[in-house]
């Protein structure tokens, strides 16, 4: 029989192996990505080759990791991309690229995708992610802490000085313009969005001024609602 000292032993290896896999699982589709990049024939051929009406560039690149029309939910820090306003789309890209948007996730992989994209491309991009639909693609997954969520994307939290996220997400959390539609976005990508605007490696003014206060447990309730659209 297993001493508890060696059960918990076991149990600390397994947990760390499967820690190891989710990395490597994420990993790997960067690496694909990169090999994609790498190659000098990928890049010359990008203005000119196209797949029908898919744009060339997610078809060889974003598809790894976005899926095809940008609903992928295979790993939970890469948000949904499907239905998002454009032009906030073309402002995120343009941040990867300049290497104003800073945050770890971001550094490691849209930095090396940004890099390589045109103007025209990120246009092109940006519009047909734009279009694709469900438009409230929610993930199916469900999580803890719904309706306290709710509250605080419908009240804020005077205590904490945390507004309404409301009041510049809209009512049904759909955004508008460069505001994000964040309804339907992913559970984990939206808790760690939330941390890199509280830790301040995601700048934004207004995101960095209303996560100062916001705590680990809040950031989850929120997300649990949020995903849930
Ligand atoms: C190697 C995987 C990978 C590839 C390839 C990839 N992305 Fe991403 N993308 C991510 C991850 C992870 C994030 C979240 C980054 C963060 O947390 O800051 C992200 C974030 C984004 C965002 C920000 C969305 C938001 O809600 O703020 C946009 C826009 C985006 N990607 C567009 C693209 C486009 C367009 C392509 C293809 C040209 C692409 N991505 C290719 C992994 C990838
Ligand atoms: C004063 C206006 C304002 C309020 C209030 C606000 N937000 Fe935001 N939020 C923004 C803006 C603007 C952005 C885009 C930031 C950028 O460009 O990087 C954003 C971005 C986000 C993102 C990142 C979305 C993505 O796709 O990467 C999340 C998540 C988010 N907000 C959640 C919240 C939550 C939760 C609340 C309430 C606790 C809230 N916001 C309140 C203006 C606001």
């Amino acid at each position: 029989m297993m001493t508890l000292s060696e059960r918990q032993e076991a149990r600390r290896a397994r947990k760390k192996d499967a820690a190891r896999n989710r990395t490597v699982g994420l990993i790997a589709p960067l690496a694909a990505a990169l090999v994609v990049f790498a190659g000098p024939a990928g890049a010359q051929t990008t203005e000119a080759v196209s797949h029908g009406h898919i744009p060339y560039r997610v078809s060889s690149d974003c598809m790894v990791c976005h899926g095809m029309r940008g609903s992928a939910t295979d790993y939970g820090v890469i948000p949904r991309l499907a239905g998002q306003h454009k032009s906030y789309l073309v402002m995120q890209l343009n941040q990867f690229k300049k290497h104003t948007r800073a945050d770890q996730n971001g550094q490691l992989y849209m930095w090396p995708v940004a890099q390589g994209l045109t103007t025209r491309q990120i246009n092109e991009v940006a519009t047909y992610f734009a279009a694709q639909r469900p438009r409230f693609g929610s993930s199916g997954v469900s999580h803890k802490g719904v309706a306290a969520g709710k509250a605080i994307f419908t009240n804020g939290v005077t205590s904490e000085q945390i507004p309404a996220c409301a009041e510049c997400h809209g009512a049904n959390a759909q955004g508008a313009g460069t505001f994000p539609d964040i309804a339907g976005q992913r559970y984990e990508y939206i808790v760690q969005q939330l941390k890199y605007f509280h830790n301040g490696t995601r700048k934004n003014e207004l995101m960095n001024q209303i996560a100062k206060n916001i705590t680990p447990a809040q950031e989850k309730e929120v997300a649990a609602y949020l995903s849930s659209l």
